[in-house]
């Protein structure tokens, strides 16, 4: 169902700075972890579960680079070791578990499956989420739905025709056929409009851009699907026949859409979504103006997917049929099966 040997996000560093002393509670892959920051700013990630009474350890509060427990106050260090708690020896309680964690991109990094196999160069290479001509802008939705819905939502994008009619959706999209392909261990499932008007979200990218907004473009959507579960898409419009997706930065509004999903169970996923720009990258109006559409945007999906969730598990002897627009979705999920074999293999051995 999904890979553990693999770096997952687990939350953003501003959503644990902002609980303070408190610890984030967050289930991964079945796994309940209780994240934190320890002494020297480095966040660390323990399972769930005090060793004393098994009381959560995610209601607990950080203390001096420690995690005390909000039951009795024993304290963990950020090894998964216990430290002391008042009155009692607690130095000989075996360890919890620890989970390998690293920061990158502004976001925690967490790796639910074989603590010995953790490494941090590989994790995804993404650039631009550092580069200072670049604004990133994105947030968090909890979905109650199979992860991998969420993907087969993202590579293919017909859908915005649809759900998402007021904003980015045009006719346009279901009459340009797109195409996919597997390459470098990424699926890519692309579509280029030529000669097309701008639908409303573009429209304003190509005003912030100092662009005619009323002027006829072309426009591309280029999604790229990473396991475990990334999907980065180019996104754009350009003023029409200067080469769409290669015309010059002036002439074009381009962004990437960035989506980290992170499975917690069957039938639930944290979903991190942003958007990436490299024009106006100063003007945090515009972020914010971003943002905002954006993320009313994927509450249209999020909507559509929790009750598809609700139907297939439903009707969960139900077959579901495949047409040439799930390509990227089928693709995306073949990949996800074999890097699990994989996984399953080295278990073996
Ligand atoms: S259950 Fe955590 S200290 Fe007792
Ligand atoms: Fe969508």
């Amino acid at each position: 169902m999904w890979l553990k040997n693999t770096w997952y996000v687990a939350c953003t560093r501003k959503e644990l700075d902002a609980l303070g002393d408190r610890p984030l509670g967050r289930t991964i892959c079945h796994e309940k972890m209780a994240l934190f920051t320890g002494s020297d700013s480095q966040v660390a990630a323990l399972e769930d579960f005090c060793p004393h009474r098994g009381a959560p350890l995610s209601l607990g509060r950080v203390c001096n680079g420690h995690l005390q427990c909000g039951y009795h106050g024993l304290q963990m260090g950020v090894d998964g070791k216990t430290v002391e708690m008042p009155m009692q020896r607690v130095r000989s309680f075996p360890p919890i578990r620890a989970f390998p964690v690293t920061e990158r991109y502004g976001f925690v990094w967490v790796w639910p499956g074989n603590a010995a196999q953790a490494d941090v160069a590989l994790l995804p290479t993404l650039d631009f989420l550092e580069h200072p001509d670049w604004a990133y802008g994105g947030g968090l939705y909890h979905v109650q739905a199979d992860y991998r819905l969420m993907i087969d939502n993202l590579m293919d994008l017909t859908h915005e025709t649809y759900v998402h009619a007021n904003s980015i959706g045009q006719p346009e999209l279901e009459e340009t056929p797109s195409t996919t392909s597997v390459e470098n261990g990424q699926v890519i499932t692309q579509r280029h409009l030529s000669g097309i008007q701008a639908p409303p979200f573009w429209q304003m990218a190509m005003r912030a851009q100092g662009l005619d907004h009323q002027a006829s473009v072309d426009r591309w959507q280029i999604c790229r699907f990473t396991p475990p579960s990334h999907v980065m898409i180019d996104v754009g419009v350009a003023l029409a026949g200067h080469g769409g997706f290669h015309a010059p930065s002036h002439l074009k509004a381009y962004s990437v859409v960035v989506d980290f999903i992170t499975p917690e169970t069957e039938t639930s996923h944290w979903y991190h979504w942003g958007m990436a720009r490299n024009f106006k990258p100063k003007d945090t109006e515009l972020t914010q103006q971003i943002r905002t559409g954006q993320g009313r945007i994927f509450g249209e999906d999020m909507e559509m997917l929790q009750r598809q969730q609700s139907n297939l598990s439903h009707w969960p002897e139900r077959r579901l049929l495949s047409l040439n627009i799930d390509a990227g979705g089928v693709k995306a999920r073949r990949l996800i099966e074999q890097h699990i074999a994989k996984e399953s293999r080295e278990l073996e051995l």
